[in-house]
């Protein structure tokens, strides 16, 4: 089966991404891929202009630790205080560090922390918001 397709992301230095969509779109790989656990069969995934497609663990991790936090679902098991506090944390490294932070979450609470939201269907990019809001964002999973 193919999880993602033709997925072509820019995401930009010091910008907060959420990534949201139904169960099994494809949101876990997309990170998986975009952080180097796993590999894309095709393209290819760059970090500050630097491929880092087929290169080993250590250089990898030296790399994307400095500049790109990735989180998968961080909040989704977490007390609605300790989350925000999870959620107050990615936001400050991103305008106080200069880190990119790209997140997955099924939270509209959690997404509008981000400057961005992309949304995935069965492995394709269908849809992004701009300046997120929780009402933005609920109409949108609304429609
Ligand atoms: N190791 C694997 N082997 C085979 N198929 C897989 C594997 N991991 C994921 N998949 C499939 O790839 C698709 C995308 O899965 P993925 O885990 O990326 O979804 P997700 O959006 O993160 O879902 P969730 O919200 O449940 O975490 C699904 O159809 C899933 O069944
Ligand atoms: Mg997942």
């Amino acid at each position: 089966m193919i999880a993602l397709r033709d997925v072509s992301i820019d995401f930009v230095s010091a910008s907060f991404t959420a990534i949201m969509g139904p169960s099994g779109s494809g949101k876990t790989t997309m990170l998986q891929c975009a952080a180097g656990p796993a590999q894309p069969t095709s393209g290819s995934v760059s970090i500050a202009d630097t491929g880092i497609t087929g290169m080993g663990e250590l250089c990898r991790a030296l790399i994307t630790r400095l500049d790109v936090i990735f989180a998968d679902e961080p909040t989704g098991a977490l007390d609605s205080s300790t989350g925000q506090e999870i959620l107050s944390l990615l936001r400050a490294s991103v305008d106080e560090l200069g880190q990119t932070v790209i997140m997955v979450t099924h939270e509209p609470t959690a997404a509008a922390h981000a400057d961005r939201v992309l949304f995935l269907r069965d492995g394709v990019v269908v849809s992004t918001l701009c300046h997120p809001t929780v009402a933005t964002i609920t109409d949108y999973l609304a429609r």
